[in-house]
């Protein structure tokens, strides 16, 4: 497919992070996944300056992350946090169905679904189109940056770039050093987070890595709190928001997350860790199999 602009103005955006002079070498990022996760990359990436390729298979999913990314280039120009023009910005994203359309770019951003085949199976291909000195990335928010990068022959320049949802508004990109990562890609890819207006911090490679390690055994403690009938649900959040200051309780972020994303997670720290303390809720678990899944079904511990 031809990559396609969504518009003609190429104006940049300005930044006021901290970007070193090697940065220039990431011109152009190519983004796989179109999805909440992707869409919200390749718009931040954009607003940061950089020209992006966004790629998915579903030409529908493509059109609705543009216009995903309008409304919220929109939302942010209209409160003054964005000072260009959204088309400006919208004109650095082109999209395409074709991995092969990302062969001119300088770093992959993978951000498809948390299935292992289906990744390693895209960056097999990537591997294979692009140049020698590209960098690939995977947003993945649990599974091994070391056993992904194996597949590929550039596992050196193969890191963890996970990004919190929803990506325009979230601070933080947590990176993963893969066990071959070299400093030269972490440097690389601290400037882009900064660059796009982020923080970072630095995590090894071991399941869950810092933040869902955290999270997740906090979420799924709240669903053994609510199986063994100790509070309701609105008790539990309450608790947590208003005695520990966080600005949501554990059970409303979960239905946020989605609680399929959480069981996964549970079941990848429970499977990397042999720990029985990660095991899943047999509650969360049931919700996942009655199609109660947060927000996204309108229907998960909350109705919507
Ligand atoms: N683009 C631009 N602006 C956006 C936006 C977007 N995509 N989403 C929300 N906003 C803005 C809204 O316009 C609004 O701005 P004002 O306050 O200036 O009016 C503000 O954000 C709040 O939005 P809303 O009032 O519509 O809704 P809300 O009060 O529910 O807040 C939220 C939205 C800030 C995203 C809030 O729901 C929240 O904090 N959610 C939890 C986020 C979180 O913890 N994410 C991390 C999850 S863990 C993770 O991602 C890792 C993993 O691997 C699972």
């Amino acid at each position: 497919m031809t990559l396609k602009s969504t518009s003609s103005e190429t104006t940049s955006a300005g930044s006021k992070a901290h970007t070193p002079a090697n940065i220039d070498a990431l011109r152009t990022v190519g983004v796989v996944g179109a999805g909440q996760m992707g869409g919200g990359i390749a718009q931040v990436l954009a607003q940061s300056g950089v020209n992006v390729v966004l790629s998915d298979v579903n030409p529908e999913g493509l059109k609705k992350a543009l216009l995903t990314m309008d409304r919220s280039l929109g939302k942010l120009f209209e409160k003054g946090k964005l000072s260009e023009h959204p088309p400006a910005v919208l004109g650095r994203v082109k999209t395409t169905t074709s991995l092969s359309d990302l062969a001119g770019c300088d770093l992959v951003i993978e951000a498809v679904n948390e299935s292992e085949e289906l990744k390693t199976r895209i960056f097999k291909e990537l591997d294979a189109v692009l140049p020698p000195h590209a960098l690939l990335a995977s947003n993945t928010s649990s599974l091994p940056i070391t056993r992904l990068a194996s597949t590929t022959k550039r596992a050196d320049k193969f890191i963890g770039m996970h990004f919190m949802n929803p990506v325009p508004i979230m601070e933080l990109v947590e990176i993963i050093r893969g066990h071959s990562t070299s400093d030269e890609t972490y440097e690389l890819t601290r400037s882009l987070a900064e660059k796009m207006g982020k923080k970072t911090v630095c995590s090894q490679d071991f399941p869950g890595f810092i933040v869902n390690r955290i999270l997740m055994p906090m979420i799924n403690e709240a669903f053994y709190t609510l199986m063994e009938g100790i509070a309701s649900p609105a008790d539990i959040d309450a608790g947590m928001k208003l005695g520990t200051n966080q600005p949501m309780g554990p059970l409303t972020l979960a239905d946020f997350i989605g609680l399929d994303t959480c069981l996964a997670i549970m079941k990848v720290l429970h499977e990397g860790l042999g720990d029985s303390k990660y095991r899943p809720c047999p509650l969360l678990r049931k919700y996942v199999e009655a199609g109660h899944l947060g927000r996204k079904t309108g229907r998960g511990v909350y109705a919507y």
